[in-house]
């Protein structure tokens, strides 16, 4: 019996929510090749899937969402596909914004912004002035991202700050991530059938739950939101005990 988005809504304990989830966004060029179209309409579609999640995340009541935009090796794609993701990136951030404002929604971004264009620049941090009052959901946007990058530049800036060797401590070292303030990561969701971490929040994965599923990020729709965090509710997290 396939179930309807309701039935599967109401399965969820929204007491019991994962604080943070993240989702590693992949499968976009594999959509596309499959209609036998170009890989930046698959591009477009997982933008689309990025509306819908954004929205049906956070009315759910999901508190922190990290959504794996853009990371430090896809730089290597062909320009124009490069060029394209950043046209994309452009059109959501501007036309979506009044929405995501409403929706009391934060904007957030981890990564270096100082490799984008200025209009690409500018865009991010209108959005982040605009949304900074919002105490509804964070959508923290990966963007130019890697893990060990972040953990390097964690090291840089406690080095930086003349903190000793003895201070160092685990809080210490999540402040200067660019996670600060916020829980490590409960969730992470990857789509499209892989099985790995490709450089995503390392240190702030260290006691996440996994969820792969074999559909493509363009056909995650709410419906597959949903039964990620069904499934996550029904696994048993011990943290290192028993
Ligand atoms: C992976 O698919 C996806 C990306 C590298 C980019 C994710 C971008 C979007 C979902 C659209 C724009 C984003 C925002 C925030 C508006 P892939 O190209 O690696 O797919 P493949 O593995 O099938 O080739």
């Amino acid at each position: 019996m396939v179930m309807n988005m309701n039935e599967l809504q109401n399965r969820i304990d929204i007491n019991r929510l994962p604080l943070h989830v993240g989702i590693i966004m992949d499968g976009n060029g594999r959509w596309a090749t499959r209609r036998g179209l170009p890989r930046p309409l698959g591009h477009r579609e997982g933008m689309l899937r990025v509306v819908d999640i954004v929205r049906c995340a956070s009315d759910l009541g999901i508190k922190h969402l990290t959504l794996y935009a853009f990371s430090t090796e896809n730089w290597k794609r062909p320009k124009e596909e490069v060029e394209g993701l950043m046209s994309l990136l452009l059109v959501y951030i501007s036309k979506r914004l009044e929405e995501i404002y409403k929706n009391n929604v934060k904007i957030n971004v981890f990564g270096n912004m100082n490799d984008f264009s200025d209009n690409v620049q500018n865009a991010l941090t209108r959005a982040m002035e605009r949304t900074q009052e919002n105490d509804g959901m964070v959508l923290n946007l990966a963007l130019n991202y890697g893990g060990q990058q972040e953990i390097v530049r964690a090291c840089k800036k406690i080095v930086e700050q003349g903190i000793s060797a003895d201070e160092i401590s685990s809080k210490v070292f999540k402040d200067n991530l660019y996670s600060q303030g916020q829980p490590d990561l409960d969730l992470i969701m990857r789509p499209s059938g892989e099985q790995r971490l490709s450089n995503f929040m390392l240190f702030q994965a260290a006691y996440s739950e996994f969820y792969f599923t074999d559909v493509l990020w363009p056909d995650f729709t709410e419906d597959e939101f949903y039964k990620a965090i069904i499934e996550y509710q029904g696994r048993s997290r011990r943290f290192g005990g028993v």
